[in-house]
């Protein structure tokens, strides 16, 4: 009995090993140092040009994002993007953006006001000429004016993504709130998680009380598990803005 434990959890860091290692390898670094600092990405069989830079926290590319999509690039036939409607919150340098524009979906990409200029300019050096639709980069801070901005009547996105948007922030209620607003009856969320530590993980119990939660990825090499999410309840009247 005991062997057998011994060997599925074997198996499962085996797993975990492979599946990290295959996501890594879609990073890879310049050859030669040019004037501009970036990091590229294989995806969609396609070069991604990513620009950082260190002094914020949403111009630096996190693992979740890879994760992300890499979970969306080799399940397109299970989840088809092409001519969805996206969304996703906390874009940060725009990785999962550009990929769900590549694989066909009409991505609205959010984040805080002053992450827009990086954002914007990685979205459009990687999308121009190659998407189908260009993606809108427009502010999204949780939280605030979100009915106003996104009114439920005409905004129904079939996915929201998000990669890495819980750590140690003072807005998880507002998060909580977002999350709440823009998820739709048929909408599906698709969101990467890494943990850290204990007052925000608790937030995925909390999440649970609002939406049913499945995980598709464990990635513990990494910290990050992948999750789909969709609405328990029928989503009937707006609750306000968050009470922040
Ligand atoms: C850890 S970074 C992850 C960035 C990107 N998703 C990735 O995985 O590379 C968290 C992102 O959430 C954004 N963010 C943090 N607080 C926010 C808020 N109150 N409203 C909107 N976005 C916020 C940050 O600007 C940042 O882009």
């Amino acid at each position: 009995m005991e062997t057998q434990q011994s060997k599925a959890k074997q198996a499962d860091a085996a797993a975990d090993a492979d599946l990290a290692k295959a996501i890594m390898a879609r990073r890879f670094h310049p050859s030669v140092i040019g004037p501009e600092a970036w990091e590229g990405y294989i995806f969609s069989d396609l070069e991604i040009r990513i620009k950082e830079s260190t002094d914020l926290y949403g111009a630096v590319l996190w693992p979740s994002a890879m994760v992300l999509c890499h979970f969306l690039e080799t399940n397109r036939d299970r989840y088809n993007l092409t001519d969805k409607n996206v969304i996703e919150l906390g874009a940060g340098t725009g990785l999962v953006t550009i990929v769900s524009s590549l694989l066909g979906a009409k991505v609205t990409s959010t984040d805080l006001p002053e992450v827009l200029g990086n954002l914007q300019y990685n979205v459009m050096c990687n999308t121009k000429g190659r998407c189908k639709y260009i993606p809108l980069v427009t502010e999204l801070t949780w939280g605030q004016q979100v009915e106003q901005r996104f009114p439920s009547a005409t905004h129904c996105f079939d996915y929201i993504l998000a990669a890495d948007v819980v750590y140690a922030h003072p807005y998880l209620d507002e998060l909580m709130y977002t999350f709440d607003h823009l998820c739709q009856d048929n909408t599906k969320i698709f969101w990467a998680m890494r943990f850290r530590l204990d007052p925000e993980n608790s937030f995925v119990d909390r999440f649970r009380q609002h939406f049913h939660l499945e995980e598709l990825y464990d990635l513990p090499s990494l910290s990050i598990k992948l999750y789909q999410a969709w609405r328990k309840d029928k989503k009937c009247t707006d609750q306000g803005e968050a009470a922040a």
